[in-house]
Formats: structure tokens, C-alpha cells, sequence
């Protein structure tokens, strides 16, 4: 078994392939936004809402009812609104919009533009619909970091489909094994890792090491840490 607080370079990476919520983008900067009305169910919307979001994705994958993912960020968030009894004229649109410009993480812009300028081919690979990562990457001014933003509506499936990372290894054009994919989602690093791309677990939720197949090769606690695993300084 390899050991995955190993902090050697992994060999032979060609593409960094990376997911968008919680990796790039802070999915929690859109209920902390609304603390003026959310006061201290800020947090507790944040946890309710991702969990069924997540949930919702791989329930669908399962029945093969595919929405997007605007649709089912929506349903989560009506659920969790409801949980947490929240009615507030205005707020669930408001909460939807700031879902478009998420903050990123304070490393991300720093660490895409070294790799960017180490020569590195990059890409976003996402549950989110084209129209949701757009103007994410757009926002966030990450546009001529990638070479592709790659959203699961290409597949017409969520992840952890293999289809979804697939997506990956053929737009890019580079062996799975040649990618490095970073994900906060353990469910998501260990499922690319079980397709065979090189994962790097983005671990900044201090997230238990899931029971599944397939294993990261290496665990960050942020991005920061990130660019050296690829032989980037
Ligand atoms: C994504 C979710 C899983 O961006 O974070 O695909």
C-alpha cells in the first residue's frame, strides 16, 4: 500500500486535473455572505446544504435521473432552508447567486499560476453545469489558467461515474496515470484513484480516509502544498 502522507514527487505527471467545490472555490463563502440574515444557521446551512447536494448527485447517478447540477443545488438547498426553518423573502436567490461567484480559497490563484507557469496543462473537472463553472472561473479571474473546464454535463452523469473522469483523459489527451486529479471530496479522490488517475487529497475539511476502492497517492492539508508533489517550486 502506498503511503499517502508521503511528500515525494509523483512521477511523471503531465496534466493537473482538479475539482471546483470545496478544492478551488469555497462553498461555504455563499451562506457567510448572508450572515446579515443568517446569523449563527450560517455554518449549519453550509454543512445541511453540501451533504444533501452530494447526496442528491449520487442518488440520481444510481436511478439514472440525471439534472443538473444548478437543478440539484437548488433541491439541496430548498432542503436544507426547510431543515433549518428558514423562510426568508429574497434569500434563496440570493444564496443561488453567490453560488456563481464563490470565493476561491485564499492559495488557489497563487498555485494555478505557478504550475501555469511551470508549463503544466490544466483543467477543472466538476459536477457543476457549464453555466455555473463559467462564471466561477470567470469571477475568480482563473480563466488562462486551463486548458479546459470540464463539466459532468458531457457525460450526462455525476461523479464518481468513470465516464466523468474520462472526460479527463480525452479532452486533454493525456493517460490517466499522467494526471494528477486534486480533490477535497475523499469520495472523489478515492473514486479517480480507483479509475487510475495519480490523486492528490486536498484534505482541508479533516475528512477520515474513506472505505473504498482505490487510495489517494498523496494527502495536503491545502493547495499550498500542492505544486511541489509535481515537481513544481
Ligand atoms: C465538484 C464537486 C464534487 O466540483 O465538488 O465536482
Amino acid at each position: 500500500m502506498t503511503d499517502i502522507s508521503n511528500q515525494s514527487p509523483l512521477p511523471s505527471i503531465r496534466a493537473c486535473v482538479f475539482d471546483a467545490y470545496g478544492t478551488l472555490f469555497d462553498f461555504g463563502s455563499a451562506a457567510r455572505a448572508c450572515r446579515d440574515e443568517l446569523g449563527a444557521d450560517a455554518d449549519k446551512l453550509t454543512a445541511l446544504w453540501r451533504e444533501k447536494q452530494i447526496s442528491y448527485t449520487w442518488l440520481r447517478a444510481v436511478q439514472n435521473l440525471h439534472a443538473d447540477f444548478w437543478q440539484v443545488t437548488g433541491d439541496a438547498l430548498d432542503f436544507a432552508l426547510e431543515s433549518l426553518a428558514i423562510d426568508k423573502p429574497g434569500l434563496r436567490d440570493r444564496l443561488m447567486n453567490l453560488y456563481l461567484t464563490l470565493e476561491p480559497f485564499p492559495e488557489a490563484a497563487d498555485v494555478l499560476k505557478r504550475l501555469k507557469a511551470a508549463g503544466m496543462r490544466m483543467a477543472i473537472l466538476s459536477n457543476g453545469s457549464p453555466d455555473m463553472l463559467a462564471p466561477l472561473v470567470r469571477a475568480a479571474k482563473f480563466e488562462s489558467f486551463f486548458d479546459a473546464v470540464l463539466s459532468v454535463e458531457e457525460a450526462g452523469v455525476f461523479k464518481p461515474h468513470a465516464s466523468v473522469y474520462q472526460l479527463a483523459v480525452d479532452r486533454l489527451d493525456v493517460p490517466a496515470a499522467a494526471i494528477s486529479f486534486q480533490s477535497s471530496n475523499a469520495w472523489d479522490a478515492w473514486a479517480a484513484s480507483a479509475f487510475g488517475m495519480k490523486v492528490v487529497w486536498c484534505n482541508r475539511y479533516g475528512q477520515r480516509p474513506e472505505r473504498l476502492p482505490g487510495k489517494p497517492d498523496r494527502e495536503v492539508k491545502s493547495l499550498a502544498e500542492f505544486p511541489t508533489l509535481v515537481g513544481v517550486n
